[in-house]
């Protein structure tokens, strides 16, 4: 995830595509850049964050201008990766947010042709593949470029000769702002809205071309209009695009995520180490962590593999054994204790894999292969569409290691998750936020879900929530079970379901109300338990997602029921660098 900015006005448009890119930075922090077209077009562009450029570095004038902050997906973050890139004339500018996935190809076909590439971004063949359409009209050399692109994109596009900006937008976000005498465009509204609130939402195909004043859509080869709409956002909502808090913003974005993340290609070299291997062994602390047992499961009952999982800051208290295959999982690819037990299995010789979702952190770096979530910033402290991410990219592996049936399944699992966030959730956040302690209990799979359930909900409501094996409680906690400690109950379709079955009717027994997840239509559920939240129908093993969204709102809401600082939990920081 990236973002872009463009400015056409009457105003410098340095300073305005700077200011845009600062409020643009929760997308992307990786690196920046931006050019300015006067008589000809000057580039900057940079390694690190737009909050720390000093502008006495760079000054240039002219009234148009494009910028880009990067979420490195091809290509380390660094100076010559950062955006914008030229065509090998240096008379044209891009900058995109978006994959492009057929970018190899095309690459190795330009490159034949004679076009120099400075950068290893997915991006840089947008900027060639306008060299060799134009013809004296951007317009119609972004035209022609697009019909070649495979994939998600947001493009700016600015050339010498001509004193326009020319826009396109196929499955990433892109919105005009409309002002006086200035135009500009976006991936959200929020670097315009100091200037204008009445923007234009763009629609997957439009081709758009601007100046200050004048402005033509296009798609599919016919002039279109498209209507304006008045914002009355406030700034600062508006960078959470609208949302109250940034976890629920990323919960929302949970649909994609998970298709991201799943929809990859994996290196037929790291999956036969993985297939090879004597061990193979997930280290991962917190959510991360949670997300390593979810994969244990899988593999044992998909691809018939046993998996060893272990906290990280525990792990290293074993020796790794040199012939195993060991996975540090990580949303930042910075926590110091995953980093620990990564660089010691190394030095014992054990085959290293990264799952993260931070191109060029510490973890990619010390491993010998990396797998990238591609969720996109997370910003709120609590894990959430990271979790999705981690596991989607986990279910892949799992299908690429048995028979696929995974993926065969889960083409419509976008529409449910989507589903998952309209579930009614009030009723059980009545009950958990008068309680003093919860339990969250699961069988199988359901038991790390559980374990996230309990994680999620202790983190941001400061509750007290265990999570357990739903057939363990018996064997201590019991103990603490009355009508003040509710009990929220994992239960989808599952072969688990007769067994949870009769665990709630213990529990029931001791006095505790049961929150409980299952199934909808599940009648036996919904008379036994004090909340019934009926789960949209999935494809097998889909419940493992939806009941984890379902449990993230659960507790999302219970913390802003209490008044919760939802997004900053106190003691706690999104990155552990420390052991
Ligand atoms: C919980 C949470 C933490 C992290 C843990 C590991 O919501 O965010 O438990 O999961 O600190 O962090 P990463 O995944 O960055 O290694």
């Amino acid at each position: 995830m990236c973002g872009i900015i463009g400015y056409a006005g009457r105003r410098e448009a340095g300073p305005v595509v700077v200011g845009g890119l600062k409020k643009l930075e929760y997308r992307g922090y990786d690196s920046f850049g931006f050019a300015i077209s006067g008589s000809k077009i000057a580039v900057y562009k940079k390694n690190g964050r737009i909050s720390d450029f000093n502008e006495s570095e760079f000054s240039a004038n002219g009234s148009l201008g494009i910028g880009h902050t990067r979420w490195a997906t091809h290509g380390v973050p660094d100076d010559k990766n950062a955006h914008p890139h030229m065509d090998c004339s240096g008379k044209i500018a891009i900058v995109h947010n978006g994959i492009i996935e057929n970018y190899a190809e095309l690459r190795k076909e330009l490159i034949s042709e004679g076009h120099i590439f400075t950068s290893d971004t997915d991006s840089e063949i947008i900027a060639h593949l306008l060299e060799k359409y134009y013809d004296g009209d951007l317009l119609s050399a972004v035209t022609k470029t697009t019909e070649f692109l495979d994939g998600a994109y947001a493009i700016l596009a600015l050339c010498e000769d001509e004193k326009r900006i020319v826009a396109a937008r196929q499955s990433s976000p892109l919105v005009l702002g409309i002002g006086d005498g200035e135009i500009f465009a976006s991936s959200d509204i929020t670097p315009m809205l100091e200037y204008t609130q009445k923007v234009i939402f763009l629609e997957d195909g439009d081709i758009v071309s601007f100046d200050k004043s004048s402005l033509l859509i296009m798609n599919a080869g016919k002039e279109v209009s498209r209507e304006s709409e008045l914002i009355d956002w406030d700034i600062d909502a508006a960078r959470k695009g609208g949302f109250d808090h940034f976890m629920l913003k990323e919960i929302y974005e949970e649909p994609d995520v998970f298709y991201n993340a799943f929809y990859f290609e994996p290196e037929e070299e790291f999956v036969s180490k993985i297939r090879d291997a004597d061990e193979i062994t997930v280290v991962g602390c917190g959510t991360s962590y949670h997300a390593g047992l979810i994969f244990r499961y899988l593999m044992e009952e998909y691809a018939g593999m046993p998996v060893r999982v272990e906290i990280a800051s525990e792990a290293s208290y074993f020796k790794p054994r040199p012939g195993s295959f060991i996975i540090a999982v990580s949303q930042s690819g910075e926590t110091a204790d995953t980093l620990a037990v990564l660089r010691q299995a190394k030095s014992a010789g054990c085959t290293t894999m990264a799952v993260t979702n931070v191109c060029g952190s510490s973890i990619t770096r010390v491993a010998d292969y990396s797998l990238f979530m591609r969720a996109g910033p997370e910003i709120s402290v609590a894990a959430t569409k990271s979790f999705i991410a981690q596991v989607a990219v986990f279910m892949r592996l799992v299908d690429e290691l048995s028979d696929k049936t995974l993926s065969e399944s889960f083409t419509g699992i976008h529409r449910v998750i989507e589903e998952c966030l309209m579930v009614d959730v009030d009723a059980a956040v009545s009950m958990c936020k008068g309680a003093k302690n919860l339990f969250f209990i699961g069988r199988g799979a359901y038991y790390p879900v559980s374990l996230e359930g309990a994680l999620k909900l202790k983190e941001i409501t400061y509750i007290h929530a265990e999570g357990y094996p739903a057939g363990e409680l018996k064997h201590g906690p019991f103990s603490l079970l009355d009508e003040d400690t509710p009990v929220v109950a994992v239960c989808p379709e599952h072969d688990s379901r007769a067994l949870m079955i009769s665990n709630i009717r213990e529990i029931k027994s001791r006095g505790s109300p049961v929150i409980a997840l299952g199934g909808a239509g599940d009648i036996d559920l919904e008379e036994i338990a004090d909340v019934f939240i009926p789960l949209p129908k999935a494809p097998e093993s889909g419940d493992i997602i939806t009941s984890s969204v379902i449990l993230q709102l659960l507790a999302y809401r219970t913390a802003v029921a209490m008044g919760r600082d939802v997004d900053k939990p106190r003691n706690l920081a999104k990155s552990v660098t420390v052991v």
